[in-house]
C-alpha cells in the first residue's frame, strides 16, 4: 500500500509525490489547515491537508482521530525556516496530501500511549496498543537483532539448531512444573519443559556434536521483577569439551549478539570462584559496577572485649563478623538513617548492625570502647579508613550474615547512587558448591547432572563441582556446567540427593539408560534471552522484553489466562474441580 516507510523520507524526497500508511499520532486543526503526525512502525511524518490543495482529502481529514489508521498520498516539501523539527529524523519535511484514505477507525485510546506513569495492569490488558510505541517497537528491534545474531554465531561455530519437546517429562531446574493433562492416559501428565536439559545432553549421547535452541521453558515459581513463568533460553551444549571450551564459546556468543546491537564490550570476562563472591559480596551473583567489599575481621573481634561478639568469633567455621567500608559515609549518613540502616538488616534476620566512624581524632562509635588501641589500629588498617568513612559490622552464623551484609551492599550503593548507568558489567562466578543442606535436605545447587569436581569429602557442602554462573550487573543472566557421562557416577549423585533407585529409575530411568550407551563428555549452558534485552534496553521489568507477557501473579490479563474449563472438556482429561475456597 506503501511507496515508503515514513523513516526512508527526507530532503531527497522534495517534490516527489509518495504514499504512507501508518497511525495518527496526533492532529492538529489550525483553523482550515488541518495537520496530522502519521507514524509507522518506527517513524513519524508530517501531513498537511490544506482545503486550497485539495478539498476532498481536507474534508476526510476532519474526521480523522488519534490512533485512526491512514493511507496518505501526495507531494513532499520542505516544511520551510523556523518550521522545521529537529527532533524528528523527518523534521525537514512534510506531505501536502492529495489523497487520504481511511482504512479504519479506532476508539479513544483506553490510556496514553507513551504515559510512563499509566497503571501496568491497563498496559496489559491492552498490551498491542502498548507495542504500538516507540519504546516498544525498539526493544523489539533489538531483541530480534540479539536473537538473528545468537543464531549466526551458533552457526558459524557449526551449532546444529534442534527442537526439543514441550509436552514432555519433568526436568528439574528447582522450580514446580506446569503440567498438562493427558486426555487418552486419563489420570496421567505431561510436564511443560522447565529447560531442555535433559533433552540436549541426549543429543549429545545422539552424536550430534553441538547443539543449540531458542528454547522456551516454563517454571511455576514465585514471579520477581527478572523473572516470568515462561520464558526464553538460548540454550547450548556440546561434547568432547571441558569447562574452559564451554566458557570461549559462551564468551563469543554473548560479544557478539553485543557487538551487533552495537554495544561494546570486553572480549574477555572477569572471573570470581563462588566461595569468594560469597565472602567478598555475599551474593552469588555480585554487581561489579560498584567496589563495596566486606573484610573478614572475625579474628580482631575474637579479641575483643564484648561477650556477644568474642563468642561468636570463637566459631570461625560456622560464624562470620564482616565489614562493610562505605567510603566518606560519615558525610552522608545522619543518626537517625544509622537507625534505618539497622531497621533494613534486621528484616533479613539481624540482630544488629554494628558500625564505627572514622573520625580526625580516631575511630568513634558505641563499639569502640570493647577494643584496645592497637586492635582499633588493626581495624584500621584492614578496611583501609580515612578520615570521613563509616564502617558497619555484621556478626552471626556465617550463611545469615553474608546474605544480610550482601543485601545491605546492595541497599547502601543503591541509596548512595554510586551505581553507574549504562555500563555492563560481566563476571564468571566459578566453582559452585554441587550441593547445599537446607532444613536437613540435601539439594543440588545447579542440577542433579553437574559434574563435581571429586566424590572425596568430609562435609557435603564442601563438594565443589563444574559448574559456572555468567553474571551481568548483579544479574544471573546464565548458567551451565560440565555434566555427568558416567551412570554410576549419575547413580550416585542421586543417592545423595535422597533420591532411591526406583524413583531415579521412574523419573530418570531414560537417562540413566542412555548413560550406558556410550556418552560423550559433554557440557553446556543456557542463558536468559529475556533477561539479556532487559540488561541491554535497560528494561525496569522483563514483562517490557516479552511481547505478551504475564503479570506478577501468572495472569495474561488480555486472553484471561488462566480461565476456567468446561465440564466436558474436563471429562475429556478425567479430571474433576475441588470446590475451591473463595479467594480473598
Ligand atoms: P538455569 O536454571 O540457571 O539453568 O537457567 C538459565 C538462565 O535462564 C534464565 N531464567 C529465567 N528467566 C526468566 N524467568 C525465569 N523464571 C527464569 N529462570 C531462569 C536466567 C538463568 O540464568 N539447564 C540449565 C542450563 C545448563 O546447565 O545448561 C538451566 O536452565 O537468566
Amino acid at each position: 500500500m506503501r511507496t515508503h516507510y515514513c523513516a526512508e523520507v527526507n530532503e531527497e524526497h522534495i517534490g516527489q509525490e509518495i504514499t504512507v500508511a501508518g497511525w495518527v499520532a496526533s492532529r492538529r486543526d489550525h483553523g482550515g489547515l488541518i495537520f496530522i503526525d502519521l507514524r509507522d512502525k518506527d517513524q513519524v511524518i508530517q501531513l498537511v491537508c490544506d482545503p486550497a490543495d485539495n478539498v476532498d482529502a481536507h474534508k476526510i481529514a476532519e474526521d480523522v482521530r488519534d490512533q485512526f489508521v491512514l493511507v496518505a498520498t501526495g507531494k513532499m516539501r520542505a516544511r520551510g525556516e523556523g518550521l522545521e523539527n529537529p527532533k524528528l529524523k523527518t523534521g525537514k519535511v512534510e506531505m501536502v496530501v492529495d489523497k487520504l484514505v481511511i482504512e479504519n477507525r479506532s476508539k479513544p485510546m483506553p490510556f496514553e500511549l507513551n504515559d510512563e506513569k499509566v497503571n501496568e495492569e491497563i498496559k496489559l490488558k491492552y498490551r498491542y496498543l502498548e507495542l504500538r510505541t516507540q519504546k516498544s517497537y525498539d526493544i523489539f528491534k533489538l531483541r530480534s537483532k540479539a536473537t538473528i545474531a545468537a543464531r549466526n554465531v551458533l552457526d558459524s561455530l557449526d551449532f546444529l539448531e534442534v527442537e526439543t519437546p514441550i509436552i514432555t517429562k519433568s526436568t528439574p531446574e528447582g522450580a514446580r512444573d506446569y503440567l498438562v493433562p493427558s486426555r487418552v492416559h486419563g489420570g496421567e501428565f505431561y510436564a511443560l519443559p522447565q529447560s531442555p536439559q535433559l533433552f540436549k545432553q541426549l543429543l549429545m549421547v545422539g552424536g550430534f556434536d553441538r547443539y543449540f535452541q531458542i528454547a522456551k521453558c516454563f517454571r511455576d515459581e514465585d514471579l520477581r521483577a527478572d523473572r516470568q513463568p515462561e520464558f526464553t533460553q538460548i540454550d547450548v551444549e556440546m561434547s568432547f569439551c571441558d569447562q574452559e571450551d564451554v566458557i570461549t564459546v559462551a564468551e563469543k556468543l554473548i560479544n557478539d549478539i553485543f557487538t551487533k546491537c552495537g554495544f561494546d564490550i570486553p572480549a574477555t570476562f572477569k572471573r570470581m570462584t563462588h566461595a569468594d563472591a560469597m565472602e567478598n559480596y555475599g551474593s552469588d551473583k555480585p554487581d561489579m559496577r560498584y567496589d563495596l567489599k566486606m573484610v573478614d575481621v572475625i579474628d580482631i573481634f575474637e579479641r575483643c572485649d564484648n561477650e556477644i561478639f568474642s563468642s561468636i568469633a570463637k566459631t570461625p567455621k560456622k560464624n562470620r563478623i564482616k565489614a562493610l567500608k562505605v567510603p566518606k559515609g560519615d558525610e552522608i549518613f545522619s543518626k537517625r538513617q544509622m537507625k534505618g540502616f539497622e531497621e533494613y538488616v534486621r528484616k533479613f534476620g539481624a540482630s544488629g548492625l554494628g558500625y564505627f566512624q572514622m573520625k580526625e581524632d580516631g575511630l568513634k562509635g558505641p563499639l569502640a570502647k570493647f577494643f584496645t588501641e592497637d586492635d582499633i589500629q588493626a581495624i584500621i588498617e584492614r578496611c583501609e579508613l580515612e578520615v570521613g568513612d563509616a564502617v558497619f559490622f555484621g556478626a552471626g552464623e556465617k550463611k545469615l550474615v553474608l546474605d544480610y551484609m550482601g543485601r545491605f551492599r546492595i541497599y547502601l550503593a543503591e541509596i548512595m547512587e554510586i551505581i553507574p548507568k549504562d555500563v555492563f558489567e560481566f563476571l564468571w562466578v566459578m566453582d559452585f558448591p554441587m550441593f547445599e543442606v537446607e532444613d536437613g535436605r540435601v539439594k543440588a545447587l545447579h542440577h542433579p547432572f553437574t559434574q563435581p569436581k571429586s566424590l572425596d569429602y568430609e562435609d557435603i557442602e564442601e563438594i565443589e563441582s563444574i559448574a559456572y554462573d555468567i553474571v551481568l550487573n548483579g544479574t544471573e543472566l546464565g548458567g551451565g556446567s560440565i555434566r555427568i557421562h558416567k551412570e554410576e557416577m549419575q547413580a550416585e549423585i542421586f543417592k545423595l540427593l535422597g533420591i532411591g533407585e526406583e524413583e531415579a529409575q521412574d523419573k530418570f530411568g531414560f537417562l540413566l539408560d542412555a548413560l550406558k550407551f556410550g556418552a560423550p563428555p559433554h557440557g553446556g549452558f543456557a542463558l536468559g534471552l529475556d533477561r539479556l534485552i532487559m540488561l541491554m534496553t535497560g528494561a525496569s521489568s522483563i514483562r517490557e522484553v516479552i511481547a505478551f507477557p504475564k503479570t506478577q501473579k501468572a495472569q495474561c490479563l488480555l486472553t484471561q489466562a488462566p480461565s476456567p474449563v468446561d465440564q466436558e472438556q474436563l471429562k475429556d482429561l478425567s479430571l474433576r474441580i475441588r470446590q475451591q475456597a473463595p479467594t480473598t
